[in-house]
């Protein structure tokens, strides 16, 4: 039986893009696997009073399972209301790096409020076919769709592109009118994962790239992947605590403070969750070598997740504060 996100409490991401477009802010996109990532977030995006879109990839749903991922999506819907005295939090489902129709659908079918389909590596032509399919499909449900054009280098669901293909500013406007979609996921220079740049590489993204994009389709909803920072404290206590992360370099906060002020709405963020839980885990393991209940190690895991997402709110994406003014709207 379909389910529709609407009978669930969930939202579409237009709301959200249209405060983020007039108020200069970018929503985030955390992606989650699990329970204590989706109540830190939760916490986090309550104490801020923040938008979020939960995201939902093909790793976590091999991980995890889409149906559980979907009742926690669910779930917190109820959590942010009893979080923040009834009056809930503007909550996005979203299929990140949607490969196929199909998987697209099926998450349409089963309570997703948005997807994303990533026909990035077809050739342009296929790219829209494919997107253009998804569209009519997912805005038949009222469900909203993230195309992407251009190709971050690294690893984007188990394939590796050693270069970036940047998007190309003349493509855009061809791409978006064609298709119908949402919102634009581009390449300027981001990718995924916790080693951005080589030791000795100018580690700065293209943000030229993203000015030409917006004068070429002023107030549209532009969506950077690849956006953790990883943050070298983080990486610091993974390796003073027997981790082995060298030379790990993410992007810098003050271009994606820069980025969220212009046209970009969305701002994907995993690898520094990530890292996040795992400095507090070697860290409590290094100080409590006798521990073995989850529990001991997840608290302190979840905390330190509660506090970046709520740094990355408050003090890089600026989606605080926007929440309560995004439900007003509905
Ligand atoms: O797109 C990349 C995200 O970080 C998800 O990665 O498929 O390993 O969960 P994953
Ligand atoms: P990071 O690996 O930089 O966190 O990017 C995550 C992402 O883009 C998910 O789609
Ligand atoms: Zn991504």
């Amino acid at each position: 039986m379909p389910v529709s996100y609407k009978d669930l409490g969930l939202i579409n991401t237009k709301p959200m893009f249209t405060k983020a477009v007039d108020g200069g802010f970018a929503v985030p996109a955390f992606n989650f696997n699990n329970m204590e990532q989706l109540q830190a977030i939760i916490q986090a995006c309550a104490e801020a009073d923040s938008p979020v879109i939960l995201q939902v990839s093909s790793g976590a749903r091999k991980y995890a399972n889409q149906t559980i991922l979907r009742y926690l999506g669910q779930a917190a819907v109820e959590y942010a209301k009893e979080l923040t005295g009834g009056k809930g939090l503007p909550i996005a489902l979203h299929l990140d790096h949607g490969a196929d129709f199909e998987i697209c659908k099926a998450c349409v079918d089963s309570g997703f409020s948005s997807v994303m389909i990533d026909g990035s590596h077809h050739p342009f032509a296929k790219n829209i076919e494919l997107t253009k399919q998804v569209v009519a499909y997912a805005h038949d449900h009222d469900v909203t769709v993230e195309g992407e054009l251009g190709v971050l280098a690294g690893i984007e669901d188990d394939v590796e592109a050693a270069e970036h293909v940047y998007t190309q500013p003349d493509e855009v406007e061809e791409f978006v009118g064609q298709t119908g979609v949402d919102s634009l996921a581009i390449s300027i220079g981001t990718s995924h994962g916790a080693f951005k740049f080589k030791p000795g590489q100018d580690p700065k993204i293209r943000l030229d790239i993203l000015h030409e994009i917006e004068r070429r389709i002023p107030g549209f909803a532009i969506v950077l992947h690849g956006a953790s920072s990883v943050p070298p404290e983080l990486v610091k206590i993974i390796n003073d605590n027997g981790g082995r992360l060298d030379d790990a370099i993410g992007i810098g906060e003050d271009q994606l403070r820069e980025a969220a002020k212009s046209a970009v709405c969305k701002i994907n963020i995993d690898s520094d969750g990530r890292l996040a839980m795992t400095a507090a885990i070697r860290k409590h393991f290094a100080e409590h070598p006798d521990h073995f209940d989850p529990r001991q190690y997840l608290s302190p895991a979840r905390d330190s997740l509660q506090k970046l997402y709520m740094h990355k709110c408050q003090a890089v994406l600026g989606s605080a504060g926007h929440g309560q003014e995004i439900m007003a709207s509905l």
